[in-house]
């Protein structure tokens, strides 16, 4: 008979939307987490579920065996696993200095292609010892709540696409590690090829995610001139073709005038700038992505005009004129 190999020890460094979720949902299967997030409210949610809150993130990070880092932009990433900081303010403890040999470290930020190469690099400077995954996450607040999210991984080390994979025992242990803790909080892992490739795919994806919300709200905000509602768009389109489950749920979500965050219009502004600036990188001179162009600069008015917290199917509200304020966030 096959034995299980032992559950792995989790750390989950940021315990925002996402994080909160998976470390959640990796509680209540069983794995021993350890969290940390900077500011202490949602640290003390989660030990109520179960896991061992740290005061730092080295502390949370030192005993797992997979870190799950789960924070919002390169800067802050990389200020937390290299414990860089701007100015005189005291470093504090790095994660990469804290990390347990052979240990995997995942990066599931959408902190783009520059950030993700970046930190690959100085943590395989630091810790060569480490295996660094790139993991950024196709899924929004429900799907990470409910474990049906998409991580879309790469390595050069781990997983089945890795470049040169390493066979040794400890990367066959980490494999094995790691596809324990992903099977815990995804639907699926799409492994993409050596680090980066999974930050690449992840812009392509959030490309489409941005086209559709905001075509969804600028078809709300016409059919509201025209004289219907959310719910009868809906009703227009269901069954057919175009009706896919995103467009319904953000649908639903205007409709009810409940702008609660599932992606806060920030980072929704932030991951069209990070997919323009990837192309712009990537393409001729002469090429743009107007369509995205426009949504980097709107979605980034939108949240300077107060929104930058609501759920991105808020810019029908900015469409509409509507003040931020004075609707429950
Ligand atoms: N929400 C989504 O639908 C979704 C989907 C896919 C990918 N993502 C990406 O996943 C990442 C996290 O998203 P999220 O929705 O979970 O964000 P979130 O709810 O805003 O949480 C952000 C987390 O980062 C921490 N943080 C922010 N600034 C920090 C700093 N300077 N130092 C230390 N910690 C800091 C926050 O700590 P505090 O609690 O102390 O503020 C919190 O734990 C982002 O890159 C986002 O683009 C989000």
């Amino acid at each position: 008979m096959a034995t299980q190999s032992p559950r792995p020890v989790v750390a989950v460094l940021g315990l925002g939307i996402m994080g909160s979720a998976f470390a959640r949902n990796l509680a209540k299967a069983g794995f021993e987490v350890h969290v940390w997030n900077r500011s202490p409210e949602p640290a003390r949610a989660l030990q109520a579920a179960g896991a061992r809150v740290h005061a730092d993130a080295a502390g949370a990070a030192a005993p797992a065996d997979v870190v799950l880092c789960v924070l919002t932009t390169a800067e802050v990433s990389r200020g937390v696993i290299l414990g860089e900081v701007a100015g005189d303010a005291p470093a504090p403890a790095s994660v990469a200095a804290a990390l347990r040999p052979g240990s995997a470290l995942l990066q599931m930020g959408t902190i783009g292609i520059d950030g993700t190469q970046a930190l690959a690099r100085a943590l395989q400077a630091a810790r060569p010892d480490v295996f660094f995954v790139d993991a950024p996450i196709s899924g929004s607040k429900g799907p990470a709540e409910n474990a049906a999210v998409t991580i879309l991984a790469s390595s050069d080390t781990l997983g089945s696409s890795a470049p040169q994979p390493v066979r040794g025992a400890r990367a066959e242990a980490a494999d094995a590690a790691v596809a324990q803790v992903l099977e815990a909080i995804s639907r699926a892992t799409v492994w993409l090829g050596g680090a980066g490739a999974g930050t690449r795919m992840k812009l392509v994806v959030n490309a489409w995610l941005v086209a559709v919300m905001q075509g969804v709200a600028e078809t709300a905000v016409l059919a509201r001139a025209l004289g219907f509602d959310a719910g009868q768009v809906w009703a227009a389109l269901e069954g057919g073709p175009l009706a896919a489950p995103y467009v319904k749920a953000k649908l639903a979500k205007i409709g009810a005038q409940d702008f609660s965050t599932e992606m806060a219009l920030k980072w929704g502004a932030k991951d069209a700038g990070l997919a323009l600036q990837a192309y712009r990188q990537s393409a001729p001179a002469e090429l743009e992505l107007p369509v995205i162009a426009q949504i980097a600069t709107l979605w980034q008015a939108g949240a300077e005009a107060g929104y930058a917290e609501r759920d991105i199917s808020s810019m029908y509200a900015y469409l509409l004129g509507e003040p931020a304020d004075g609707r429950p966030a």
